[in-house]
């Protein structure tokens, strides 16, 4: 497998969105968060995407360049069409007005509509809680997404992620998961590397267990089951509140047959933490209270506690140091998006 640096990783995913069509800073933007997926190690949401996002563009359900407006707005809240535009150039525009709101009063809501894929959420939780943040967001994705109901064996909902974040000390705790077993991306890396997946992620179309990613994208195709196993109904439940806030609320809304490939909704919440306790305090809280979880007793072969984020900055650590293996098959249609384009990645092969 080819290693790249993550700065190579943003040049490969810029030159091909350029190619493709995506005005400049906007092509930068994209290739900031995927390349910073990359880093964090959620590989599938990193440069991976790309052929999906050019795919999405020559479908024209990708819209470059088209504006991201404000629809409603309150004292608190606003509501934005992005127009499809990409997802990540939308979730920064709400991220940066939800901050400006909460700055102003305490705390903000921020939603968007018709968005496309803002790709890994936790990127912009995060970067709320390095400024000084509490966040809570949502997205909901696709309509007849890839994840099946409680008890159903259908495609109903998206894998809707949540992510919540909180300032600890200089860094975050950054809750950033979906409600779904698995990230449907990461289903996607182990078709492409021809591995199976763990039992308690998939159905195929009949509703039967299986571990074979192709039975996702077979025709008829199978299902992600909800976050929880047994208790899959928690999971289940989460997704559905996530197509209310992200889905009804933002206007973005849910079942949409309009569409080749549904909308994704997005909500935002913000608390700006200095106008409820010092920081000071707060982080005094923070310490203490990590302190706590980490000297736990532990279960036998547990060498230490994490806090949620934790593994993604380790991870972040290491693969800036070392870089990034890219599967063979991810490059190979890397390598054949970008001469389709004409983008050149010669010194990259
Ligand atoms: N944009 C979209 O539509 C969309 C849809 C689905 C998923 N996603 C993204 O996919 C990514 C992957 O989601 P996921 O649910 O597979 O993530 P995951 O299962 O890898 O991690 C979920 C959470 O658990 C924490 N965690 C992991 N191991 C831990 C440990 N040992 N101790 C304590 N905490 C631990 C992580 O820090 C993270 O906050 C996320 O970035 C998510 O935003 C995006």
């Amino acid at each position: 497998m080819p290693v790249f640096t993550v700065s190579q990783l943003h040049t490969i995913a810029d030159r091909i969105l350029t190619a493709a069509g995506v005005p400049a800073e906007d092509a930068a933007t994209v290739a900031d968060e995927l390349s910073a997926a990359n880093a964090v190690g959620h590989d599938s949401h990193g440069v991976m995407r790309l052929m999906q996002y050019v795919e999405m563009i020559r479908q024209g359900f990708a819209k470059p360049g088209a504006p991201v407006e404000v629809v409603r707005s309150g004292g608190s809240f606003t509501i934005f069409d992005a127009n499809f535009n990409f997802g990540q150039v939308a979730a920064r525009k709400a991220l940066e007005t939800g901050l400006e709101q909460a700055r102003a009063v305490g705390t903000s809501t921020v939603m968007i509509r018709n968005c496309n894929h803002v790709g890994r959420l936790g990127a912009y939780a995060q970067q709320a809680a390095l400024r000084g943040f509490s966040s809570m967001m949502a997205v909901n994705a696709p309509g007849p997404g890839g994840v099946a109901p409680w008890g159903g064996i259908e495609r109903k909902l998206g894998t809707n992620p949540i992510s919540m974040s909180a300032p600890w000390g200089d860094s975050a705790f950054v809750l950033d998961m979906t409600t779904s077993a698995t990230a449907e991306g990461k289903i996607r890396v182990a078709f492409q590397k021809g591995e199976s997946v763990p039992e308690g992620l998939l159905i195929d179309a009949e509703g039967n267990a299986t571990t074979n990613p192709a039975d996702l994208y077979a025709d008829p195709p199978g299902a992600i089951l909800p976050l929880g196993g047994p208790l899959g109904f928690k999971g289940y439940g989460m997704s559905v509140m996530i197509d209310v806030f992200g889905g009804m609320l933002s206007g973005s809304g849910v079942c949409r047959t309009d569409l080749p490939r549904g909308a994704n909704g997005v909500w935002m919440y913000f608390v700006d933490i200095e106008q409820f306790l010092d920081r000071s305090e707060f982080d005094a809280l923070v310490e203490k209270y990590v302190d706590s979880l980490r000297n736990s007793k532990k279960q036998p072969g547990v060498e230490e506690i994490l806090m949620p984020g934790e593994i993604e900055q380790r991870r972040e650590a290491q693969r800036r140091g070392e870089g990034v293996s890219v599967p063979d098959e991810t490059w190979r249609q890397l390598k054949e998006l970008a001469e389709s384009l004409g983008a050149d990645l010669s010194e990259l092969s």
